[in-house]
């Protein structure tokens, strides 16, 4: 059935490349040129003129581009998943190697006052991956209830009143009504703030579509931002409340920090990037997404994170440690001599990655919470890096993330069993999490998303590392 979909994805795929290079317009590429180019029927009409006009424009040009993998990345990949990963690999890497099969998701951006994309993205087929309960039981039903939060909910609805005028009927973050913002004491003193209640959402569609990225529009913030949708199975886990206090350790370009953004209304959100080039890009994110009104507490930073715990013990409610790590999407692609270099400076990464962990629990209060995620398969940069700091950290106590994460979310996300050399699994269980046919023991050092056909979503490892008190 998998490879079904699978083929379906394919022939579409080919077939959209076919209506571009044929230049010939059926009511499915007018329709695709549309999701393309243009966010109004106005602009639709002079995005068509130009397409017409302009043969090698962006979108036929990306079309046309096709990427090549680099055999050593891809050598080396083989003989480490195949056994890490058993029968998962051999789809995951026929994903990997089909770009034009990858799907993306379109995060909402909740300080966006357009609000005709949803029903944009409605029409075009996609739908909301995390519909409104499942989010709150996300986030509420979890075991982490932070006590010490300065937040309060209260009642003033601070929405302006020519945001309230356009909401649609349907679109239920926006409405009067749902749009009460309560304050923690910072906010309340400063009365211009004006925002709306966040609210995650994320639009996926079955088939490997790309809604078309944003263009900078000045003076106007972006509607949503693309993302692989399982980067916000971290930022779930996290379960950031409205008033605590947040580190996103290694932050550019900062997709998991608007995410967070989007679920609650911290107190401080601290972005850091330590490279230059990629905090200028993080900065560039944060400007185009969030209003001016947040800028306060939404501050970049760029210390190395491997030292950020010394200098701020203790400081922190949650902190995310999205580490630098394989990245395979990205590393299949690598040319051949930046392939060859990337996979000697791979054998450095668990212990950078063990060391930005262990940073990051110091920079969290007893009772906080760490989430360490990366996008790699790796068993060595995902378990054995938990492995070693719990093993050097008994103030770190795992938490378990199948039955909160991996059982509501595996419709849309294939989840692996765990690696049998990390003490994960005493037998194999089935790679789709089933309610109460797997042990909390089994999952206690994260969950991996692994691209499958159909879900191609991933690659994705997160682990919830509790400070005790
Ligand atoms: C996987 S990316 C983060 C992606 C980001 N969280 C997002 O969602 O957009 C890892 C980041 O860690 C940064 N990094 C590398 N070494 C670091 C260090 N020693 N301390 C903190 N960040 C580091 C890299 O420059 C890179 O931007």
């Amino acid at each position: 059935m998998s490879k079904y979909v699978f083929t379906i994805h394919h022939f579409y795929s080919k077939w959209r490349i076919i209506c571009f290079k044929t230049q010939r317009l059926t009511p499915t590429s007018l329709w695709w040129l549309w999701s393309c180019n243009s966010h109004s029927g106005a602009e639709l009409v002079l995005q068509l003129n130009e397409q017409k006009g302009a043969p090698n424009n962006q979108v036929t040009k990306r079309c046309k581009k096709e990427r090549s993998s680099c055999q050593p990345v891809l050598d080396c990949f083989d003989q480490q998943y195949s056994q890490e990963l058993g029968d998962l690999w051999a789809d995951a890497r026929a994903v990997l190697l089909d770009p034009h099969s990858w799907q993306y998701g379109v995060m909402l951006n909740c300080f966006s006052v357009v609000t005709d994309i949803t029903q944009i993205l409605q029409s075009q087929g996609f739908c909301a991956l995390l519909p409104q309960t499942d989010v709150s039981m996300l986030l509420c039903n979890g075991p982490s209830t932070v006590s010490n939060s300065k937040y309060q909910a209260g009642k003033d609805s601070l929405l302006p009143p020519h945001y309230i005028s356009k909401c649609p009927p349907n679109d239920s973050h926006l409405q009067p009504d749902s749009a009460s913002h309560a304050l923690g004491q910072d906010l309340q003193s400063e009365p211009s703030l004006s925002l709306p209640r966040p609210s995650l959402q994320c639009y996926i569609h079955p088939y490997p579509l790309r809604f078309p990225s944003q263009a900078h529009r000045p003076g106007q913030l972006k509607q949503y931002y693309l993302l692989n949708a399982a980067s916000l199975l971290p930022v779930l886990a996290l379960q950031v409340r409205d008033g605590e206090k947040v580190l996103d350790l290694c932050s550019a370009p900062g997709g998991k920090a608007l995410a967070m953004m989007q679920c609650a209304t911290p107190a401080l959100l601290c972005c850091n990037e330590p490279d230059l080039h990629r905090r200028d890009w993080l900065a560039k994110t944060l400007e185009s997404f969030l209003p001016h009104s947040l800028n306060s507490r939404v501050i970049v930073s760029a210390k190395d994170g491997r030292s950020f715990g010394q200098s701020a013990a203790g400081t922190y409610d949650k902190v995310l440690v999205d580490a630098p790590c394989s990245n395979d999407r990205s590393w299949l692609y690598s040319s051949s001599q930046q392939g060859e270099q990337r996979l000697q400076e791979r054998a450095r990464l668990p212990a950078l990655q063990a060391q930005l962990l262990k940073s990051a629990l110091s920079a969290v209060r007893p009772g906080g919470v760490v989430v360490y995620s990366t996008c790699t398969l790796s068993s060595c940069e995902n378990y054995a890096v938990v492995e070693t700091v719990l093993n050097d950290c008994p103030e770190a106590e795992p938490e378990d993330l199948w039955e909160e994460i991996a059982v509501p979310l595996s419709k849309y996300f294939a989840f692996s069993p765990a690696h049998p050399d990390h003490g994960q699994t005493l037998h194999k269980p089935s790679p789709q999490p089933q309610n109460g046919t797997v042990s909390t023991y089994h999952h206690r050092l994260g969950i991996l998303v692994v691209p499958q056909f159909g879900k191609t979503w991933g690659p994705m490892f997160l682990s919830r590392i509790r400070r005790r008190k």
